[in-house]
């Protein structure tokens, strides 16, 4: 896979022009949802070659990341005109450039991309490390490729309108990076002031946290090692996120993401000696910023089935990443029922679920 050109903006349209530049093609076209066409594509407003790109708006949120979307997003490329040489750029959260992101590599047997991610979760995750995808059959991300964009373009002016409750979800996948890497990051994340956000430091830790996942995908791009690292939280993570949505109460993805680490830090303490204070250090932000997902014991065979489904196991057997400590990444570690459930009652009896 190539390595993707991920820029953090001083001047957003000044960017975007030098990397359109950097792609040739015949036609531009521009992919957005019924939420960045109205709130962010005046932000590039003036830009020629955006005043002339081919715009095709779908609709917003992770309900829409479907084959009918996808398949409506095909059949605009085709029908106006799009060939092997054109370009897209998806102007969106993490639905809009893993869905378009996808779109792009499927069409024609694939044309060139440029992520512009609006979210905090799209800026530090989806938009880097080329996984595009659709939900599909009820599972999240199950139909989908590795295929990187050719420039991520990363402007966190957008995160100034962003609302709190996707601010925190992205900002679970920077404590994770924090977690994954060192202990200077994790500790300027956890004493981050969320509630009066000082946007120049969140706009540097924006870019340390692109880095750590950078520099992981640069390694392993198509997660066969040390990318499973940035599953921490996300075992766990996933199940609530899935019965969540089972039962009608849907939550984001970061904030699954959030409770999933509170459970995972617990088993890398019980099995791999991760330190307590920093666990409790976590587990307290955690608490404070996210609240809790309620459940009870009746419930913990469902989530252990939905862990089964994960699609990073192999041969049934549910994978987890773990930590030794801040930066120390056990890869490939597994639990037994018992093991989960008794997790389980310690993220109840900590979150006072
Ligand atoms: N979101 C995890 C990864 O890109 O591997």
């Amino acid at each position: 896979m190539n390595k993707q050109e991920v820029i953090i903006c001083e001047e957003l349209k000044n960017s975007l022009t030098q990397a359109i530049g950097r792609c040739p093609h015949d036609r531009l076209f521009l992919l957005t949802d019924e939420h960045t066409h109205r709130l962010c594509l005046p932000l590039l407003q003036g830009l020629t070659a955006i005043g002339e790109a081919e715009e095709i708006v779908i609709g917003a949120e992770d309900v829409h990341k479907n084959l009918d979307t996808l398949a409506a997003v095909w059949q605009a490329l085709s029908q106006r005109g799009a060939t092997r040489h054109s370009l897209l750029i998806n102007l969106g959260g993490g639905m809009v450039t893993d869905l378009g992101g996808f779109a792009a590599s499927t069409f024609k047997r694939g044309i060139a991309y440029i992520n512009l991610p609006t979210t905090l979760l799209a800026m530090v995750d989806a938009s880097v490390g080329g996984k595009t995808g659709i939900n599909f059959n009820g599972l999240k991300n199950e139909i989908g490729c590795f295929c990187p964009a050719e420039s991520v373009l990363i402007e966190t002016e957008f995160l100034r309108t962003l609302d709190d409750r996707n601010f925190f979800s992205g900002y679970a996948e920077m404590l994770k990076h924090g977690l994954i890497s060192n202990q200077e990051h994790l500790n300027e994340l956890l004493a981050f002031d969320t509630r009066h956000i000082d946007y120049t430091l969140l706009k540097q830790m924006v870019g340390r946290s692109v880095e750590v996942k950078e520099q992981i995908v640069e390694q392993d791009p198509h997660e066969h090692g040390i990318r499973k690292a940035l599953n921490l939280g996300h075992t766990i993570g996933h199940a609530f996120e899935s019965l969540a949505l089972a039962q009608g109460r849907p939550v984001l993805h970061g904030y699954a993401v959030a409770w999933g680490l509170v459970c995972e830090l617990y088993l890398s303490h019980t099995r791999c000696a991760f330190p307590k204070e920093l666990m409790r250090q976590t587990i307290a932000f955690i608490k404070e910023n996210y609240g809790g997902f309620a459940f009870t014991c009746k419930e913990y065979d469902r989530l252990y089935e939905l862990m089964t489904h994960d699609k990073k196991n192999t041969a049934g057997i549910i994978n987890f990443t773990l930590l030794k400590g801040t930066g120390d990444i056990c890869l490939n570690q597994t639990a037994d029922k018992e093991t989960i459930f008794e997790t389980f009652d310690f993220y109840r009896e900590c979150m006072g679920m």
